[in-house]
């Protein structure tokens, strides 16, 4: 079925390139000013969408054997992610039951015992507490009572979710809204962790915008890669998590993406496009993550978790590098480097530095909101989902909002079911 949605979506991207058309949104959309710098909106955000619903923390394959692990901060939680024996992703507070202490304060790593540096408690990597240190000293405890404090987590499509809410009864599939099923065409169980790169922006949701439009590329980035850009897009959604596109059916027309890409299929029949092509493109994943496709040094893919910083003007982006297969020859692997190193510079240098100026002149600008036009509806759906689930006060509010969510938004009726 997904790749018979993917192939409707291609075939429209084809059909509005060749056209000369874009859907757009039905109108221009004002948003207040202050969502991007009221310190109250910050803390909201936190606590209704950072702290209560799933987040995309890692791709599998960064933590592809049992014993492997991932610490992250997010949202002020401290997250210990891990494989266990049976090949499972897990993820816990990174807290120690004992006095609050983090337990482990590497990045990554394999153990498959965690001691916490202040006392020295055990635990498994499956969140039980293993050992105390001196128990005829310290008292009668029951030591099933006090492992670590397990998290939802979910691991779809070679992509591990988790929820900060160790009480959530929301439900992964009603997030997912069938967008899993899509990422799935990816195969990423199989492809391999290559690096990470970890770097400061403004504003969680100013740093986000860059990745939802097309609209800015030939503009802003003119003198890197936009020359020869399309600024349109084009945007599916399955509930908050949109897949874009760019309706260029020349080629050199780049948007992210590789030059003239949709142009190989134009004579090819439907059959016979090939899932590389049909993937290709920007999918994010609300709230935090984009995956963009790449073709540099081999196929891969730079998965981007923009996450909230310690204050409302500040964000952490993760940039991690996955590709299908590792590069074969020291030439692919200069070449993926060289790659990285331009995304890098390209986000840093012109997209969060922007975003920058947008963080420092909007408070004192005079304005009291901001446009986001027809042609930029990424953005106005995913500022949309904000306002959504900010505004869900229960956990019955927010699960019911997310099980009404519609799936394939952007594609023919007939295509979406
Ligand atoms: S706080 Fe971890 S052992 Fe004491
Ligand atoms: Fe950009």
């Amino acid at each position: 079925m997904s790749r018979e949605t993917l192939t409707d979506i291609t075939r429209q991207v084809i059909d509005h390139g060749k056209a000369g058309t874009m859907a757009q949104a039905d109108a221009v959309m004002k948003l207040p000013a202050e969502m991007y710098y009221s310190k109250e909106r910050f803390e909201l955000e936190l606590e209704r969408i950072w702290r209560r619903i799933p987040l995309l923390v890692a791709a599998g394959s960064e933590l592809p054997e049992p014993g492997d692990f991932k610490t992250m901060d997010i949202a002020g939680a401290s997250l210990l992610i891990t494989r266990t024996k049976d090949g499972q992703a897990r993820a816990f507070m990174n807290a120690c039951t004992h006095r609050g202490a983090v337990v482990e304060r590497e990045a990554c790593g394999h153990k498959s015992r965690f001691t916490c540096p202040y006392h020295g408690w055990t635990f498994s990597n499956d969140g039980r507490l293993v050992g105390v240190s001196a128990p005829q000293d310290f008292g009668d405890i029951d030591k099933q009572d006090y492992g670590l404090v397990a998290l939802p987590t979910c691991e779809r499509a070679g992509l591990i979710w988790v929820i900060l809410n160790p009480d959530s009864t929301l439900d992964f599939d009603d997030f997912l809204a069938g967008y899993d099923a899509m990422l799935g065409q990816f195969g990423f169980e199989n492809w391999k962790y290559i690096s990470v790169r970890s770097f400061k922006g403004p504003n969680w949701k100013i740093a986000f915008d860059g990745y939802l439009e097309y609209y800015h590329i030939p503009v802003l980035h003119g003198q890197t890669f936009g020359t020869d850009s399309t600024n349109r897009g084009l945007y599916y959604a399955w509930g908050p998590h949109q897949h874009i596109k760019s309706p260029a059916a020349e080629k050199g027309h780049i948007a992210t993406e590789v030059l003239g890409y949709m142009a190989d299929l134009f004579e090819k029949p439907e059959t016979d496009w090939d899932l590389e092509t049909m993937t290709y493109g920007v999918w994010t994943v609300f709230p935090c993550a984009s995956i963009a496709c790449f073709g540099g040094g081999g196929r891969g893919v730079m998965f981007s978790q923009i996450l909230p910083g310690a204050h409302v003007g500040e964000s952490i982006t993760n940039q991690i590098y996955l590709m299908a297969e590792p590069p074969k020859t020291d030439n692919l692997a200069a070449e993926a480097e060289a790659q990285f190193d331009f995304f890098q510079e390209v986000v840093m240098r012109e997209d969060y530095a922007t975003g920058y100026t947008v963080q420092q002149a909007l408070p004192h600008s005079g304005l009291d909101h901001i446009l986001l036009g027809r042609n930029e509806l990424g953005n106005q759906r995913f500022h949309q989902w904000c306002d959504k689930v900010v505004e869900a006060e229960t956990e019955d509010d927010l699960r019911q909002l997310f099980a009404g969510a519609e799936r394939a938004v952007g594609l023919h009726k007939q295509a979406a079911e």
